[in-house]
């Protein structure tokens, strides 16, 4: 047997980590500036999340959703304390994709809706609906092909309150920041918009929170710098630092019923430690204050470079937006520099994505780094 090749590889294979930093079989450190897409929220083998984990398999590691599980309930009590919804409901699933089909089911138990209204360059997964309301032609397939996709410009007042008004369209979908597409932000006057022409037409409003949550901008939701509140919010990626986990946060009003939402593994007993142990990291290691920091020192430092044409994000959500196509530069930044970037469906643009512990020394690294191979 062999794999499926549809993962384009570089030549570099991990076989050890720690921190920010990924090793090779010579021994080779490479420094992490990309998580493995977003998903190295607290490092690599943090010294908790390992004892969290290594404790929670001592015990029991994995039953289904037919038993109680309180480890489940001390998640959603943590979690409702430090993202701020306290009176949300969460549901459990195992990755971002699955997030984003069952927040779709939900908006639509509610207003019985099924218009989708997404926007230019969203990326929110590869599973059916997920697809169908990403922004990329080349991932969907016939089966994909029947959901009823509305997509706007992002920031387009008047397209979006046009269609909204019809009091046809279940729900709009919207990235805290834009991921793949580039690291796009929205602005919080278009959120506030979107928020309340959702509220006047009956229409859900879902955060697709999968690459820009759980810490990562320096909130614990990006959408948060706008004050709004969602209807419904999806997580996953960093939220088990590598452990697959993913989840929905439902507002209160919204009411379950049993067999509603399903899944065999979700919320099982490991994916829970994982995200318990990150949440407590968060909270112990101030790591949204030290994203925000972070993030403010990085952005000031690439600001010097005028090969740069345009810096965006917030914390360490970061884009950089070149001339020119960054393909090149990214593979000299691996093999020469042995610094892990991020790329997007913006092919002038590199996406930064590192834990979000990462240090001042380490982001010298990557700026010298970058300095290199701008001058080269
Ligand atoms: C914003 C967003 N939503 C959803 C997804 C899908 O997540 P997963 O790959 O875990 O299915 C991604 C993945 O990159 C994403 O960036």
């Amino acid at each position: 047997m062999s794999m499926f090749p549809v993962y384009p590889v570089f030549d570099v294979e991990p076989i050890s980590a720690e921190g920010a930093w990924v090793m090779d079989a010579n021994g080779q450190r490479y420094l992490d500036f990309y998580g493995g897409h977003a998903v190295i929220s607290i490092g690599h083998r943090h010294p908790h999340y390992v004892k969290r984990m290594k404790d929670q398999m001592d015990r029991i590691s994995f039953y289904s959703n037919s038993v109680p599980i309180a480890i489940q309930h001390e998640l959603d009590k943590k979690l409702g304390q430090i993202c701020c919804y306290h009176d949300f409901q969460l549901f459990l699933c195992n990755s971002g994709a699955e997030a984003i089909e069952n927040a779709f089911k939900v908006a639509s138990s509610v207003n019985g809706r099924s218009k989708i209204l997404t926007f230019n360059k969203a990326f929110h997964g590869r599973t059916s609906l997920a697809v169908a309301a990403t922004d990329n032609p080349k991932l969907v397939f016939p089966v994909n092909e029947g959901a009823e996709i509305i997509r706007c410009e992002l920031g387009n007042h008047e397209e979006v309150a046009e269609h909204l008004a019809t009091k046809e369209v279940c729900c709009v979908i919207i990235e805290g920041i834009q991921g793949v597409g580039g690291i796009v932000e929205s602005s919080d006057e278009f959120l506030r918009f979107l928020r309340k022409e959702c509220t006047n037409t009956g229409t859900q409003l879902i955060m697709d929170e999968v690459q820009s949550g759980f810490g990562r901008t320096g909130y614990f939701f990006a959408h948060q710098y706008s004050g709004i509140r969602p209807d419904v919010i999806t997580m996953a990626k960093g939220m088990g630092n590598g452990f697959p986990v993913g989840g929905i946060l439902i507002a209160p009003e919204i009411e379950a019923f049993p067999g509603m939402l399903g899944t065999t593994y979700g919320g099982n007993h490991l994916a829970c430690a994982a995200s318990l142990a990150v949440l407590e990291v968060l909270e112990s290691e101030n790591l949204m204050q030290h994203a925000q920091e972070m993030g403010a020192y990085l952005i000031e430092r690439l600001s010097t470079h005028t090969a740069i044409k345009e810096i965006r994000g917030k914390g360490l959500m970061i884009g950089l937006e070149f001339s020119e196509l960054v393909a090149e530069m990214r593979k000299k930044l691996l093999y020469e520099q042995f610094i892990f970037t991020g790329s997007s469906s913006n092919p002038n643009t590199i996406r930064l994505l590192p834990p979000l512990n990462i240090t001042q020394a380490q982001i010298d690294y990557f700026l010298n780094g970058l300095k290199q191979v701008i001058q080269d």
